[in-house]
């Protein structure tokens, strides 16, 4: 957390030759990008890539085989995640996590209370509040975390972010699953948290939502970062093309149809973790 008001000159985010392997599986090799100021950028990639564990890797939760992390010149790759996120990286995870037992309330004063034993727990009930109408779950103030949906569940998490104030947030998988009406919200979510200076990695399978947000696309392919660029440059790089026809499920026919289909991604594939959730079911943790 940033007390400067000069925030978005801080923020930097520094990947550098970033290694993981899981035994003899080389999940990632030599990643390296950056980040400057509150960019808005997407993530994809076949299911596999590693999007997810070079997630784990960012927030702390795993441990690379090489390479650094760092955060506004502070190196983070070595610290557990709650330093991470107190550094000020925050993010959100494929299979969404709402702590059953809390109610709505606790579920975001706890987080934010522990990372931040500045402010009151009044100030944080206000805040909290505050996040709660915008997210449009006012009504669910005092609801345990079991009774909310799938859908509501992620958007809780959202709304824990929004409590933990962090410069850059990694969302993994925010649209899977969710209903059409929640996802307008969390459209205004990431419009409204990247107004407010910070940068954004959207992970999706959606490819509307990803050319629609993202002003700068990361590509992961089985461990390599193939291309990092402008959304409409990178959607014609023969490499990328490339990994996506190598694909088992063919591009769809698109006589010039829109961007979207012209770089179609596998979408739901059976077996496929993000196709567990939905709108009034729980996701499977
Ligand atoms: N903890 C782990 N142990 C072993 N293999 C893993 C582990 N986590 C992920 N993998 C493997 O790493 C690869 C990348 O997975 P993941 O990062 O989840 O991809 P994505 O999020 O892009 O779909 C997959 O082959 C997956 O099976
Ligand atoms: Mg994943």
């Amino acid at each position: 957390m940033s007390k400067q008001g000069d925030m978005q000159q801080e923020l930097a985010l520094d990947v550098n030759h970033l290694f993981k392997n899981f035994g003899g599986l080389q999940v990632l090799s030599d990643v390296n990008f950056k980040i400057r100021g509150p960019e808005l950028i997407g993530l994809i990639g076949p299911n596999g890539a590693g999007k997810t564990t070079l997630t784990n890797i960012l927030d702390g939760a795993l441990k690379p085989s090489g390479g650094t992390v760092y955060l506004n010149g502070k190196r983070i790759d070595t610290l557990p995640p709650y330093l991470v996120a107190r550094a000020g990286l925050g993010r959100t995870f494929q299979v969404t996590r709402a702590f059953r037992r809390m109610t709505v309330m606790e579920n975001l004063l706890v987080p934010a209370m522990a990372l931040h034993a500045t402010a009151s727990r009044r100030e944080f009930e206000e805040k909290a509040r505050e996040v709660l109408d915008f997210l449009t779950m006012s009504h669910l103030t005092n609801e345990y975390g079991r009774a909310l949906s799938g859908g509501q569940q992620k958007l809780l998490e959202l709304g824990r972010l929004l409590m933990l104030d962090p410069r850059i947030v990694i969302l993994d998988e925010p649209f899977a699953g969710v209903h059409p009406r929640l996802m307008e919200i969390i459209y205004e979510w990431i419009y409204r948290v990247n107004d407010e200076g910070k940068a954004i990695i959207l992970i999706s399978h959606d490819m509307e939502t990803i050319f629609t947000l993202s002003k700068r696309l990361l590509v992961l392919n089985y461990g390599d970062l193939i291309a990092d660029g402008d959304p409409d440059v990178v959607k014609d790089d023969p490499l990328v093309k490339a990994a996506y026809l190598g694909e088992d499920e063919p591009a769809p026919a698109s006589p010039a149809g829109p961007e979207s289909a012209k770089f179609a991604l596998p979408t739901r594939q059976p077996g496929q973790d993000d196709s567990a959730d939905d709108e009034e079911g729980r996701v499977n943790a």
